[in-house]
C-alpha cells in the first residue's frame, strides 16, 4: 500500500526499537488530529480508499473502539474480526487468516493477540502494515503513546519527569511499552509492586524499583496504576485482593502524604477497590478519561504515518488532503 515511505517503517509492533524522534513524531502528529473529534462532523478524507482490518483475538473495549473511531474519522474502510466469529475457531492459523484477508486487498491490520510476539510474527509474513494493539505481556505501543501524550499535555514536557508504574508489572504489556517510550524521551521511570508481580531482571531495563507504595508516592510526579491481570494468574501471586488493596492500593489517604499533587493515570479497565480506590479514580488529579480521549488522536496519528503521511502535513491533512 505504502507508495510513500512511512517515517515509522512498515509496522508498529512496539516502542522498544523506536527512536525518541519517531516517538515524538507520533505525539506531535496526534496534536492536530485531536481537534477532529471535537467537530460536529468528525470525519476527514485522509485515509479514503484504504482498507483496515481490526483483528481482535482478546477482549478489548478501549483499544478496539478507539482504533475503529480513528479509522472511521480518517475515512478508511474498516472490518472487525474477533476470534470467536472467525474461522480461527475451526483451526485456521493466524497467517492463513491474514493471507486470506490480504487476498481481498487490505492495507493494514490492527491486531490484539494473547501471545507475546504475535504482532511481529504476522508483520514478518504479510506485506500489509501491522499495528500491535497488545500482544500477550510483550507490548501495547499505542497505549503507552496515549499515556505519554496525556503526561505531556499536563506538564508540557516528559523529559526529567518521574513516572512510576504501579502494580502488576509482570503481566503488563502497558508497563513494558511505557518503560521503553518514557526512557527514550528522557523521563525517570520506576516500578512498584509485590515481588511476585515484578519480572526478573526488571532493573536491567533502566528503572528504579520501589518495594513500598508509600516510597513511590514520595518520589513520583506521575503514577500509572496498572490493573491486576487476574486472568493471566494461576494463583500463588497474591494472598488476596483485599490484602493487595491494603498494601499496594492507591487511596486518597496515601496520596495525601505526597509532597505534591501527583498525576494519576490508569490504562483501564480498572479494578476499583483493588489497585485504585474510587475516590482516586474519580478524583481531581485522575486523567483516566483524558487518556481515552487522547487514544483516538494517537491512533489517528499512527494510521496516518504508517500510510505514508508526512508528519509536517498532518495539519493540512485534516483540512482534506488525502495520504
Ligand atoms: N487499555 C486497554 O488496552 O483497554 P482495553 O483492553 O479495553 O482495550
Amino acid at each position: 500500500m505504502n507508495q510513500r515511505r512511512s517515517s515509522l517503517g512498515k509496522d508498529l509492533v512496539g516502542l522498544e526499537l523506536l527512536t525518541a524522534e519517531q516517538i515524538l513524531t507520533i505525539l506531535n502528529t496526534a496534536e492536530p488530529f485531536k481537534e477532529i473529534s471535537e467537530r460536529r462532523i468528525k470525519k476527514v478524507p485522509v485515509l479514503r480508499g484504504k482498507t483496515i482490518v481490526n483483528l481482535f483475538f482478546e477482549a478489548s473495549t478501549r483499544t478496539r473502539v478507539s482504533f475503529e473511531f480513528a479509522e472511521k474519522r480518517l475515512s478508511a474502510d474498516t472490518v472487525n474480526i474477533s476470534s470467536s466469529g472467525s474461522s480461527v475457531v475451526k483451526g485456521e492459523t493466524l497467517v492463513d487468516t491474514a493471507r486470506n484477508l490480504e487476498a481481498m486487498r487490505i492495507d493494514m491490520v490492527v491486531m490484539r493477540h494473547g501471545s507475546s510476539g504475535a504482532a511481529k510474527f504476522l508483520a514478518e509474513r504479510i506485506p500489509s502494515s501491522v499495528i500491535n494493539a497488545g500482544d500477550g505481556n510483550h507490548e501495547h505501543p499505542t497505549q503507552a503513546l496515549l499515556d505519554m501524550l496525556t503526561i505531556r499535555d499536563h506538564f508540557a514536557k516528559i523529559e526529567g519527569l518521574k513516572v512510576c508504574l504501579v502494580g502488576d508489572i509482570l503481566h503488563s504489556r502497558v508497563a513494558r511499552s511505557n518503560i521503553y517510550g518514557l526512557l527514550a524521551l528522557g523521563a525517570e521511570v520506576a516500578v512498584c509492586g509485590p515481588k511476585t508481580l515484578l519480572p526478573l531482571g526488571i532493573t536491567e531495563l533502566g528503572v528504579t524499583v520501589f518495594s513500598r507504595i508509600e516510597e513511590a508516592i514520595q518520589w513520583a510526579d506521575v503514577l500509572n496504576i496498572l490493573r491486576l491481570q487476574l486472568e493471566r494468574m494461576e494463583g500463588g501471586f497474591l494472598p488476596s485482593l483485599r490484602e493487595y488493596n491494603q498494601v499496594w492500593g492507591v487511596s486518597r489517604t496515601r496520596l495525601e502524604q505526597a509532597p505534591k499533587d501527583l498525576l494519576i493515570l490508569h490504562p483501564g479497565p480498572m479494578n476499583r477497590g483493588v489497585e485504585i480506590d474510587s475516590d482516586v479514580a474519580d478524583g481531581p488529579h485522575a486523567m483516566i478519561l483524558q487518556q481515552v480521549t487522547n487514544g483516538v488522536a494517537v491512533r489517528m496519528a499512527v494510521l496516518y504515518l504508517l500510510a505514508g503521511g508526512a508528519p509536517d502535513t498532518a495539519e493540512a491533512a485534516k483540512g482534506g488532503v488525502e495520504v
